[in-house]
């Protein structure tokens, strides 16, 4: 999943206004598809006249759009939980609902451990929104935690939040089937299903009609897509989907994510070749590169089919650039295995990981079957070695786009200078330069890259 990013603690405030309603306060964690789902949740909530609020305090009713990747992620929501109750005990009338992941996860528990919550709705459940609020306007505690088969709200217009006017995701697909041992999402969000063709294209055009230049395809695993239509017509995989929204969006960047090294098509590599506004981006989580352990997470690829892949598209994209996610520690790791995975990491040569220590989940194929036995003093040495070596790594990467010219769509100011504009090229690589006055979010510009550190070019506008 890109890239907000998972499991980390990313809050998000919604703005969506109709006079004299009632009022809520949204906020969101762990990965962009939970983003991408609190934009239908806002939607929904502005049809049944819910106005939004900019603070807690200012709402009716209390939003927290949950992750439960790693431990870690749930411990945020808990700790941010217990500032609710504060403001509850001032406030008794005021409401708390838990929706996505841990609401799934944790099911009745929440209203038989939880006093302070009124309302749990699971990721697949918020269409069930309207009447669940009716239950909580009678006084009542409301739970929907039914997982779907076939729900991908395809017919609901996702209210933009947080939106840069520039880019936007676009849901394709929910759920996964690949249970990996140590990944809860099978659990919290279900089996995988994928969106009609037709109102994907529609959303993407609507999205260019409405001046966004860049859109993100959104699924836990994108290359599993497919979609049959009714009439026993063609049926469209991935590399369909994205030759389609490339020909409907021509003036749109296209990206994806995520991709599972096992289902990555050469046709969705020639497809990427094929068409100039398909990024050469691929976000293709390793885990581990050690065979032995990539077993044991019942990822269904060894180190060599990882490695074929990744000189596939080397041979195929010459230019893309590769990232990854990578955890650390998994159960019964050795220093061998952890060294495999440092040597995998050169060979493919990622431009940026998102690392981990690995955190067991109740549940899970590996919570079951395995002991959590590698210490914690280890996974985080182990953790720290990656990270350096993907910090190296990122900074040669980069340091060998100094002196080229990269073709940037300007997102906004930077973060850390008002002097400086920001954007991303075509690997995703974020780029900084001067020259605020010559040109504004949305443009695609031309700068010549000067200097760079492992996080970022910088560089000169060309005019
Ligand atoms: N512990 C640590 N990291 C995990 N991830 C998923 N489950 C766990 C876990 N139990 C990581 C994987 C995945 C990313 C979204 O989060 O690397 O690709
Ligand atoms: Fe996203 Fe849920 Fe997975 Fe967290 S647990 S990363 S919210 S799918």
């Amino acid at each position: 999943m890109p890239e907000s990013r998972q499991g980390e603690a990313i809050s998000l405030e919604v703005g969506v206004t109709v006079a004299g309603a009632r009022t809520f306060y949204l906020e969101s964690y762990g990965c962009q598809m939970n983003f991408s789902d609190s934009e239908i949740v806002a939607s929904i909530l502005a049809g049944e006249g819910y106005r939004s609020a900019a603070q807690p305090d200012e709402a009716d009713l209390l939003l927290l759009n949950t992750c439960s990747i790693r431990e870690k992620a749930e411990e945020t929501i808990r700790r941010r939980l217990r500032e609710f109750r504060a403001l509850k005990k001032r406030r008794p009338t005021l409401q708390v609902g838990i929706l996505g992941c841990m609401a799934e996860r944790l099911k009745n528990q929440w209203l038989e451990q939880e006093k302070l919550v009124d309302l749990v709705v699971g990721p697949d459940a918020y269409r069930d929104l309207p009447r669940l609020l009716q239950h909580l306007g009678e006084g009542q505690r409301a739970v929907n935690v039914l997982l779907s088969r076939e729900e991908t709200y395809s017919d609901i217009a996702p209210l933009r939040l947080d939106s840069n006017g520039v880019s936007a995701f676009v849901s394709i697909m929910r759920g996964c089937d690949n249970m990996c041992s140590f990944c809860v999402v099978p659990f919290t969000r279900g089996r995988e299903r994928s969106r009609d063709v037709c109102t994907i294209l529609d959303e993407v055009k609507g999205l260019a009609d409405g001046g966004y230049r860049e859109v993100t395809l959104l699924g836990q695993n994108v290359d599993s897509y497919r979609w049959a239509p009714d009439d026993g017509g063609v049926i469209s995989d991935f590399a369909d989907l994205l030759e389609r929204v490339a020909q409907a969006a021509p003036s749109m960047r296209i990206r994806f994510s995520t991709s599972h090294p096992k289902d990555l098509t050469e046709k969705v590599l020639h497809t990427m070749a094929r068409h100039d506004n398909i990024c050469n981006y691929i976000h293709l989580p390793c885990q581990s590169g050690s065979s032995r352990i990539l077993e044991l997470m019942n990822r269904t690829y060894d180190r060599n089919w990882y490695l074929s892949k990744v000189d596939e598209i080397r041979t195929i994209l010459p230019d893309c650039a590769i990232s990854s996610d990578i955890i650390a520690g998994f159960c019964t790791e050795t220093e061998e295995d952890h060294a495999d995975t440092l040597s995998l990491m050169r060979y493919a040569d990622f431009c940026m990981s998102y690392m981990f220590c690995y955190s067991e989940r109740p549940g899970t194929l590996a919570a079951r079957k395995f002991a959590d036995d590698v210490p914690e003093e280890v996974k985080k040495r182990r953790l720290s070695e990656i990270i350096a070596l993907q910090n190296e790594l990122s900074l040669s990467h980069n340091r060998r786009d100094v002196g080229t010219v990269a073709e940037v769509l300007v997102e906004g100011r930077s973060r850390r200078s008002d002097e400086r504009m920001r954007g991303r090229n075509l690997q995703n690589k974020m780029v900084v330069f001067e020259d605020v006055s010559a040109c504004k979010p949305g443009d695609c510009v031309r700068v010549q890259i000067e200097e760079a550190t492992s996080a970022t070019l910088m560089g000169r506008l060309i005019p």
